[in-house]
């Protein structure tokens, strides 16, 4: 029994005692091998194994620091009494991977659950941080359920230009079309590129990486306040200690990821993704999470919570500031101590304790970064999902991220048939477009693209552009970056590449966004709809083999969370194969 009286595991009850504990002829293979790498018995016997899933490689710039991480985590494991493991898993290093990580996110789930479940594990910190790896670690985890805690790469440090700070993505499309309208020159832009990301860590504007890492504390992976700390920070190393130690400890009390997911769980999830403006991206991640642990969660969750929660989160792209300031004005402690009374306070959390209790003396040092309830950044409403027949399964837009005036809004339809048609002619001075056309890109979801990249912020014609036109209306089946902006329209379901309404759409057609109705509407007859239709020929699959075809055969749209029919809660793992 531990202090708490919570029973505790004996090793005879761990996984890794049928590897190393018993005496028969596999074992004894077991131990000799452990041996044949200069490790003792007394290194792992009677000893916890605890896996250390490490998302690092050259091609993971935002995960540079984990060689170094990985040495302090196995530190804190072998304080704790474990016996470390060092199990190397895919990278997906967000700007590197084509044609687009998310189509990975379910290749590196199921090879982190495989990892686990063939290894002699009973415990895993998950290392990872860029993008895709949170939510691919966190499903593996969930899906095998044995004792969990995830390490977060952190945020790099702010960038850099002529006195100005530089936030990740967000600047890089600021200046990106600030270029394009003749406004800077070579040399500021090599300028740019040399002082945009200067540090190890995630971007660190509020994109994907730091909206799923906050995310990750607030289900309960993560040690308190973890999630918000720079990579370069000497906390992080501790961080990384501090988790090593902290899982052997878990395994003993057997706490798992059925122990601290709940439906009340990703409501605070969700909570505190609105509150920092966070990446549209999370809504797919967290429904796939959640259907993962067997728990509803829809759209229509988000777009309900938005209704009630705030943006306080003062951060790029939708506010001011950097994920550094956020570190210094209090970090997701907090911003989460602002919500205290919206919040399922007695959700647990990995270090045993409840998220409330973890909020024990948590405060704002700076209210213009972490705003008062009273003074938000934006009032409420900061996500929305929107239905008609032209998304009849839904999809969302960030209306604190689009120029107001769009967020209700008539236009004609300039139509791209896929991205490379869009890239081809989107700067071509005869496109007939104003600033009041809308922007259509199709073929960019789950299979059409394939894999739904981070095409959704189509670029603004160069053109308009000229004329001082920086935001449009702009719709598709595709995610957008969460370091982007704009009055982008995402996530469309079902997508075109199946033949959603989206596929039918031609030049000229009306289409009628209006948020405060949560409508998306296409002004086309549904007589010349059905003819359409009929019309329509599918895309030919873009993979006759490999992975590619796997994932085109089984992903979900983006309103079930792009995960795999067979890897979802009904599809139950298997922990302990009968191989012994
Ligand atoms: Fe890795 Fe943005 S590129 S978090």
């Amino acid at each position: 029994m531990s202090d708490s009286g919570t029973p505790r595991k004996t090793y005879q009850q761990l996984r890794s005692y049928q590897w190393y504990g018993v005496q028969n002829l596999r074992a004894f293979g077991h131990r000799s091998r452990t041996k044949q790498m200069g490790f003792s018995s007394e290194d792992f016997k009677g000893k916890p194994v605890i896996a250390i899933l490490n998302t690092w490689s050259d091609m993971n710039s935002c995960h540079s620091h984990f060689p170094q991480r990985v040495e302090e985590v196995k530190r804190g494991i072998w304080q704790a009494g474990g016996f470390p493991v060092e199990l190397p898993a895919m990278s997906l290093g967000e700007p590197f991977v084509k044609p687009t990580t998310m189509i990975y996110r379910n290749l590196l789930a199921m090879e982190a659950e495989e990892l686990l479940r063939s290894h002699p594990v009973d415990g895993v910190v998950l290392m990872g941080g860029c993008d895709k790896t949170t939510p691919a670690l966190l499903m593996a985890a969930t899906s095998m359920n044995i004792p969990a805690i995830y390490f977060p790469a952190g945020p790099m440090l702010r960038g850099n230009w002529r006195g100005k700070t530089l936030g990740s993505g967000s600047d890089v499309w600021k200046y990106w079309a600030e270029k394009r309208a003749g406004n800077l020159s070579e040399l500021a832009w090599v300028e740019l590129e040399d002082g945009i990301a200067r540090s190890p860590g995630t971007c660190m504007t509020m994109g994907t990486a730091a909206t799923m890492m906050s995310v990750a504390e607030t289900l309960g992976f993560v040690l308190p306040g973890g999630s918000s700390i720079p990579a370069v920070d000497s906390s992080h190393a501790r961080l990384a200690s501090a988790s090593g130690r902290r899982i052997v400890e878990m395994v003993w009390e057997d706490l798992k990821p059925s122990d601290i997911l709940s439906r009340e769980a990703f409501e605070n999830a969700i909570m505190v993704d609105l509150a920092l403006s966070g990446s549209t991206n999370a809504i797919i991640h967290l429904i796939a999470m959640a259907r993962r642990a067997g728990i509803p969660l829809s759209n229509e969750d988000f777009d309900a919570i938005a209704q009630r929660i705030p943006v306080l989160g003062n951060i790029r792209p939708a506010g001011k500031y950097l994920m550094e300031d956020f570190y210094y004005a209090g970090g997701l402690n907090g911003l989460l101590a602002r919500l205290r009374g919206e919040l399922h306070l007695d959700c647990p959390t990995v270090n045993g304790k409840t998220l409330g209790e973890n909020l024990a003396g948590a405060e704002v040092y700076d209210d213009d970064v972490i705003r008062p309830l009273d003074n938000p950044v934006w009032a409420q409403g900061g996500l929305a999902v929107l239905r008609g027949n032209l998304a009849p399964r839904g999809a969302v837009i960030k209306p604190a991220a689009a120029e107001p005036q769009l967020l209700k809004h008539t236009g004609p339809a300039v139509v791209f048939k896929n991205y490379k048609d869009m890239s081809t002619r989107i700067d071509d001075p005869e496109l007939p477009v104003t600033a009041d056309s809308v922007l259509v890109l199709q073929n960019a979801g789950p299979i059409g693209a394939p894999g739904m990249p981070e095409w959704g912020q189509l670029p603004i014609p160069k053109k308009l552009l000229e004329q001082g036109v920086r935001d449009m209306l702009r719709i598709s089946d595709a995610r957008m970056s969460g370091t982007s902006y704009g009055a982008c329209v995402l996530h469309v379901a079902p997508e075109s590449g199946i033949g959603g309404p989206l596929a039918l759409v031609r030049d000229g057609d009306l289409i009628s966004l209006d948020v405060s109705e949560r409508l998306l509407h296409l002004h086309v007859d549904d007589a010349e709809l059905q003819r359409r239709r009929a019309d329509w020929v599918a895309p030919k699959p873009h993979y006759p083999r490999g992975f590619g075809r796997l994932s085109a055969e089984h992903i979900s749209q983006a309103d079930e969370g792009c995960d795999f029919d067979f890897l979802e809660r009904g599809t139950e793992a298997v922990a302990d194969p009968e191989i012994f």
